[in-house]
């Protein structure tokens, strides 16, 4: 009879697999072992200010109805900016943007948009020259959820580029490396 045994094992998983307690600076070094993409995410206020910060906190969330998702922290000067816009763009950057990135991650640089090519989208919002992908997003729903403002966007207008993307992982920028896995297409 070997029933005791799992039963002892299963007890020692629940009681020694993992922490129950940890600070939030460990659950932020676990979480930067899963790779993102990096974006910038603009817009414009209604006296013509042009905003903008770089995220990775970009995820797809539906697509019938098109709806992608972003977090902003709730301490950001531009919380109100983005709550109440009616249009930002998700700007996907490629593997030679990390002075882009670095840029629009600089609370200390006053115009970020200085020198850096835009174009503006039909809906008046700016967007990034050379983003590997761009996404038109109206406002779509906000709610603060813990320390950051989830941001809902439901796209209106997609554009793209050739490139690779730019990659964050472990707290540094990188980029895709030839994959030695058999390439599957899903
Ligand atoms: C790779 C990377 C990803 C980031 N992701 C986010 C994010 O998803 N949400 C956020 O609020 N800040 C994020 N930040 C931090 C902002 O870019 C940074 O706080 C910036 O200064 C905000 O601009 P602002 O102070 O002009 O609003 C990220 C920074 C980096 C470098």
């Amino acid at each position: 009879m070997n029933m005791p045994m799992i039963a002892e094992d299963r007890l020692m998983c629940e009681s020694e697999w993992g922490h129950t307690e940890f600070e939030s600076k460990a659950l932020r070094n676990l979480l930067g072992c899963y790779p993102t993409g990096v974006a910038i995410v603009t817009t414009r206020t209604a006296d013509g200010r042009d905003v903008g910060l770089t995220i990775n906190s970009f995820a797809s969330l539906s697509l019938d109805p098109p709806l992608v998702l972003w977090s902003l922290v709730n301490h950001s000067p531009n919380l109100d900016v983005f709550r109440d816009c009616t249009h930002f763009t998700i700007n996907i950057l490629a593997k030679d943007h990390q002075e882009l990135a670095l840029r629009f991650a600089n609370p200390r640089i006053t115009n970020k948009f200085e020198d850096v090519a835009m174009h503006i989208t039909p809906e008046g919002i700016p967007a990034l020259h050379g983003a590997i992908a761009t996404l038109v997003c109206e406002n779509h729903k906000q709610d603060h959820i813990g320390d950051h403002l989830l941001m809902i966007g439901h796209v209106r207008r997609i554009g793209s580029e050739n490139g690779k993307p730019l990659i964050f992982h472990s707290g540094s920028f990188t980029a895709l490396h030839d994959a030695q896995l058999a390439q599957e297409t899903l």
